[in-house]
């Protein structure tokens, strides 16, 4: 299908149109497709019975509406890693309109930056046709956050000062939104004095920024401070600024395993143990209600699926391994689970059967894999930044549980005391101590679910300081 023309309509129509969209929050253009869209739909579907006038937008409606981006992609060689930010913004249901500057378009194209937003981008100030379909002003204002990424030296100066001699400069000005900037630039760069004090009067203005980080930089030799912010940082930094209060969790992945495992002996019978997935569910669903996008690999339990959530049922540890590894990647792993430390060398294919006067059958244990220790000894690129798992003990237990910190190389340890006089196996309450390389908390006791709130407040904080550490 061809694009629309909207400039060959009539005077009347237009104005009828422009009103339109002004009062439904669209661009012209958006107005002219939603038209064509429910008039297509209409002719598909039967008339309803009794139709309910839609001047304006339900608060339902309005409450669903995706939250929208404007990202300008400034010139430098990282703009190739804003197409990855585009998908990955998209893939959180995050739509994105783009405005390139004449330098952004001399390292990628209007092209592939609108085939991959699924809008083509907006690059100029004075072009006819995007200013009559939306105006500078509209871009700037029909939107929940506006993103630079890559924030040049030249673009942040120019925002420090207030010029607006180009769309996303004019744009920056005159936008009423939050603004995140992802700074990328060569590291003499970002540390000259003049970045600096830029730098310091938009953070005082109320921006935010995200990065720029260390590592090697395009210009072969040249290293230090000044790579742009990987795209999924970016974006979880996104997601967090247009998240309501409430959900401090908001753009975090979380990859949680919990119940037991079932190990087979045959087609029948299987080891097993006591646990009964309650306290690693209560972690997911406090994880959910958070705002984090979780996970849930749970071993065999007799207990319904928290709402809200992806739930992969397993039975052993290798299936339980395998839905891990296929759940990453993940910003926070929390092994709750309680894995079985053996299988059957070889089980049986038939049911074994009892033989009179037979030797009673003799199982060969295997060692199963360690998830906890398998994922937290990943390289740092695959490795989830946080990485808790679980220490149930029948004795010393705090010992014990600083031990398997430092064995299985995963960054804090829950411990709870699992002998049976304190019931917590299958029970509803738990006393856990939390273990970390800078210490122990000893927390009360409790039930499983205000415990999973705690753990979820805890790790809301510290997510929120090695973010703040970072920028
Ligand atoms: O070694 P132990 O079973 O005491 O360690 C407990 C912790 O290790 C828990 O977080 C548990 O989920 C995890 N674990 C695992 N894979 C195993 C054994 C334990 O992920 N095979």
């Amino acid at each position: 299908m061809g694009s629309l023309t909207i400039r060959k309509l009539d005077e009347a129509m237009k104005a009828r149109l422009r009103l339109r969209a002004a009062r439904n929050g669209r661009s012209v253009e958006e107005e002219a497709r939603t038209i064509l869209r429910d008039a297509a739909a209409d002719a598909e579907s039967p008339p309803a019975a009794d139709p309910t006038p839609t001047e304006a937008p339900s608060a339902a409606a309005a409450a669903a509406k995706p939250a929208r981006v404007l990202l300008v992609i400034g010139g430098g060689i990282a703009a190739y890693k804003s197409l990855d930010l585009i998908r990955r913004l998209r893939e959180r249901g995050i739509a994105v309109r783009c405005v390139l500057t004449r330098a952004g378009s001399e390292f990628i194209t209007p092209l592939s930056v609108g085939a991959i937003a699924g809008e083509r981008p907006y690059t100029d100030l004075f072009n006819p046709d995007h200013e009559f379909d939306v105006g500078h002003i509209r871009l700037a204002r029909d939107t929940d956050l506006v993103i630079v990424a890559p924030a040049t030296a030249d673009l942040m100066a120019k925002m420090a000062n207030g010029h607006a001699d180009d769309l996303a400069t004019a744009v920056l000005l005159a936008t009423d939104k939050p603004i995140l900037l992802a700074p990328a630039m060569n590291p003499r760069m970002w540390a000259n004095k003049a970045t600096q004090r830029n730098v310091t009067r938009l953070q005082n203005d109320g921006v935010t920024l995200v990065g720029p980080g260390e590592g090697e930089m395009a210009e072969r030799g040249e290293r230090g401070r000044g790579r742009m912010a990987e795209p999924l940082e970016i974006a979880v930094r996104v997601t967090a600024l247009l998240a309501p209060q409430d959900k401090p969790l908001a753009g975090y992945r979380m990859l949680i395993t919990s119940g037991p495992t079932h190990e087979p002996i045959d087609p029948v019978r299987y080891i097993a143990n006591r646990s009964s997935g309650k306290q690693g569910h209560a972690i997911a669903a406090a994880a959910a209600a958070a705002g984090a996008e979780v996970t849930l690999v749970s071993g065999p339990v007799t207990i319904p699926d928290p709402n809200g959530i992806t739930v992969v049922h397993v039975e052993s540890a290798r299936e339980m391994l395998a839905a891990v590894e296929k759940a990453m990647p993940a910003d926070i792993a929390i092994f709750a689970a309680a894995v079985a430390d053996w299988r059957v060398a070889r089980d049986s294919e038939q049911k074994i059967k009892k033989q009179t006067g037979a030797a009673t059958p003799e199982l060969s244990l295997t060692e199963n894999p360690d998830i906890l220790a398998t994922i937290s000894k990943l390289p740092p690129a695959r490795r989830p930044p946080l990485v808790i798992g679980f220490a149930a003990e029948t004795e010393h237990v705090e010992r014990h549980a600083r031990e398997k910190l430092a064995r299985k190389g995963c960054d804090w340890i829950v411990a709870n005391d699992v002998s049976p006089a304190t019931g917590i196996m299958g029970g509803d309450s738990n006393t856990v101590h939390l273990i970390s390389a800078t210490g122990i908390e000893h927390w009360p006791p409790q039930s499983k679910d205000a415990v999973a709130q705690m753990l979820i407040e805890h790790i809301a904080r510290t997510m929120l300081e090695k973010m703040k550490a970072k920028s």
